[in-house]
This record gives structure tokens, C-alpha cells and sequence, in this order.
């Protein structure tokens, strides 16, 4: 009797040694050992056998019972110490970095088109003694429209021009507005520079519902016509070049008298005459003239004493005759291939 409960202990040891050597898991380990050292387990049933030996062989069925568990605890103990060491192993295997490997390079970036000839209005500008002045995206139709000596019937008023907010605000169709808002805070003599975001509803190859414009205006007295006109130059040769030839043309704008629309010498043929120029040898980039009387009267100059010029350009159509570039759009997808080359 004695004698087969210590032999089914003894197998009992080979079976739970094996099952401990095939656990893969932590968790499969611990079902093994409330499996067989558990309360309910194999050796808690082998052990209710002790009732019926004689009282002098149970001592030796319990000290045989106890080194099993014993035997069994501490392989549980190795293997489970194995596992762990064979996850770590693992993990340190699955993380292992490779320092020899070259660093991913940070990619440089590079200042948009844009920004830079942006940039260089104002260098071109600076100098002459301009300061920078700003206005707000969203107008008013009073500061973008009737301050400017802009009538109600003006096709820049038409819905297909301008982004209407509501009645009576909009968003800025051009940056002449901030000659209203300058000369409304500050009594004059004035040199600015404006540049900013201006938006039209018209989209193709050469119009963006929002581009960029910079405003010049200078207000003093006697300031004359020839001076708007060496100041353009001496802007064009800083942008362009010292020979690029400039010619101003009769032209209209409502808020300034007489207007001219200034032209440079074809920068792709050098006034040869070329498919960008169609022929004349000649560009346009800007609009300016003589401040109008009207505009003065609305922000309370007294024309009688004041005079001053003023222009306006489109930012991104200097830089696409500067860069060589055709498609206005390009401007504004962010394709770092085009970006990067500026
Ligand atoms: N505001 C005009 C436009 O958006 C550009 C312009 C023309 C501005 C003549 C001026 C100017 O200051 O004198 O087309």
C-alpha cells in the first residue's frame, strides 16, 4: 500500500516535470502548479490516500510527499526564471538598435518663393526710409471700395471678383485699403510699404482665389510725379537688375490721377520680343500714379497742401517672371520638389 502511493508520487514527479519543461508562458506555468501543487491538485488527491495506511508509514508518505513538492517547486522556479531570461533575450533581440547604421538626415528647409521676393520689395524699399504698415484680410466696403474713390457701379464689386462676407464686409481685394487706414492714424509726411494677402474669386493658370500684394504709397508735400518714377526704377534695378529698362503707360484706377501702369524690359528676351511678352519686348508689374484729390478728402487731407504717389504690385507675378515660373498654382501646392528649388 505504502509502497504504491510512493511509487505513483515518483511518477507523478516525472509527469509534472515534463509539463513543467513544455510550458511556453508564465501563465501556462501557473496553471501547472495550481494543477498539480494546488489545494484541489494531483498531489493533495494522491495524499487522501494516507487514511488508510498504518499510523507508522504515514511519516514517510508525507516527508516522500513533501520533497516532491519540494523538487517540484524548484524546477517550477528554474523554468520560470528560464522563461524570463528567454523573453528578455527576445525583447533585447526584437529592440536591438544597429549604432553603426548612418543617421537619418534632417530634411533643410528652404524659404517659399513667396517669402523671399517678399523680402526683397522690402530690402528694395527699406532703405528709401518706407516702414511697414498692415491692414486686416477682412474689409469693410468703405475701406476697400469707398475710400479709394471706388464707385458703386466698378466691376471690382461684381460677386465674380470679390469674396463678399456679407453687405458690407469682404475680403480685401487688393492691399490699397491700408493707404485709407495709414492715413486716417497718422498725419503725413508718409513713406509705407504694405504688403499682405489679398483675394479674388478667379482661379486659372495665372489668377489664385488669394495671392500677395505689396502697396507703396508716399504722402508730402510736393511730392511730384517724377519722383514716383525714380522710385520705381531704382526698385526695379534692385529687383531685376541695374540695366532692365522701365516704361510707365497711361492708364486708370480710381484712386489715383493721372495712372500709369509701369512696364519693365522683357526679363525672358531682354526686349527682343518673345512668346512672354507677346512680342513687345516689354512686361507689365505694377500699377501707380498720383494719389486722387478724392482719396484725400476721405481720410481729411487737404489736397490743396498735400500731394503724394502711390502703386501696387502682385507679389507672386514678380517671382514668376523673376524664377521663370508659369503656373501661378504651383505657388501654393507645397510640392517640396518645386520648393526646394528656391
Ligand atoms: N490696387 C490695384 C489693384 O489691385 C493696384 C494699384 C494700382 C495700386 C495703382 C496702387 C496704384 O496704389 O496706384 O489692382
Amino acid at each position: 500500500m505504502l509502497n504504491d502511493l510512493i511509487e505513483s508520487l515518483s511518477s507523478f514527479k516525472k509527469e509534472v516535470e515534463a509539463a513543467i519543461l513544455g510550458a511556453e508562458t508564465e501563465k501556462a506555468l501557473e496553471d501547472i502548479r495550481v494543477g498539480y501543487l494546488g489545494k484541489k491538485g494531483k498531489i493533495s488527491g494522491i495524499l487522501k490516500g494516507v487514511g488508510a495506511l498504518p499510523h507508522e508509514d504515514r511519516p514517510r508518505l508525507g516527508e516522500k510527499a513533501n520533497e516532491i513538492k519540494r523538487a517540484v517547486e524548484s524546477t517550477i522556479k528554474e523554468r520560470a526564471e528560464a522563461l524570463s531570461s528567454f523573453a528578455r533575450q527576445e525583447k533585447l533581440q526584437s529592440e536591438a538598435i544597429d549604432l553603426t547604421l548612418p543617421g537619418r538626415r534632417v530634411l533643410k528647409g528652404s524659404l517659399h518663393p513667396v517669402t523671399t521676393i517678399l523680402k526683397e520689395i522690402s530690402d528694395a524699399f527699406l532703405p528709401l526710409g518706407f516702414v511697414v504698415e498692415e491692414g486686416p484680410d477682412i474689409e469693410s466696403d468703405f475701406y476697400n471700395f469707398e475710400a479709394l474713390n471706388i464707385p458703386k457701379e466698378h466691376p471690382a464689386r461684381e460677386m465674380q471678383d470679390t469674396f463678399y462676407l456679407s453687405e458690407d464686409m469682404l475680403l480685401r481685394t487688393h492691399t490699397s485699403p491700408v493707404q485709407i487706414r495709414t492715413m486716417e492714424k497718422y498725419d503725413p509726411p508718409l513713406r509705407v510699404l504694405a504688403p499682405g494677402t489679398v483675394y479674388r474669386c478667379d482661379s486659372d493658370i495665372t489668377h489664385t482665389p488669394m495671392f500677395h500684394q505689396v502697396e507703396g504709397f508716399v504722402v508730402d508735400k510736393g511730392v511730384t510725379f517724377a519722383q514716383l518714377k525714380w522710385t520705381l526704377t531704382s526698385f526695379v534695378h534692385a529687383i531685376f537688375g541695374q540695366d532692365v529698362g522701365i516704361r510707365l503707360r497711361p492708364s486708370f484706377f480710381p484712386f489715383t490721377e493721372p495712372s500709369a501702369e509701369v512696364d519693365i524690359e522683357c526679363v525672358i528676351c531682354g526686349g527682343e520680343g518673345c512668346r512672354v511678352c507677346k512680342g513687345t519686348g516689354w512686361l507689365e508689374i505694377l500699377g501707380a500714379g498720383m494719389i486722387d484729390p478724392e482719396v484725400f478728402k476721405s481720410v481729411g487731407y487737404d489736397p490743396e497742401i498735400y500731394s503724394g504717389f502711390a502703386f501696387g504690385m502682385g507679389v507672386e507675378r514678380i517671382a514668376m517672371l523673376k524664377y521663370g515660373i508659369k503656373d501661378l498654382r504651383l505657388f501654393f501646392e507645397n510640392d517640396v520638389r518645386f520648393l526646394n528649388q528656391f
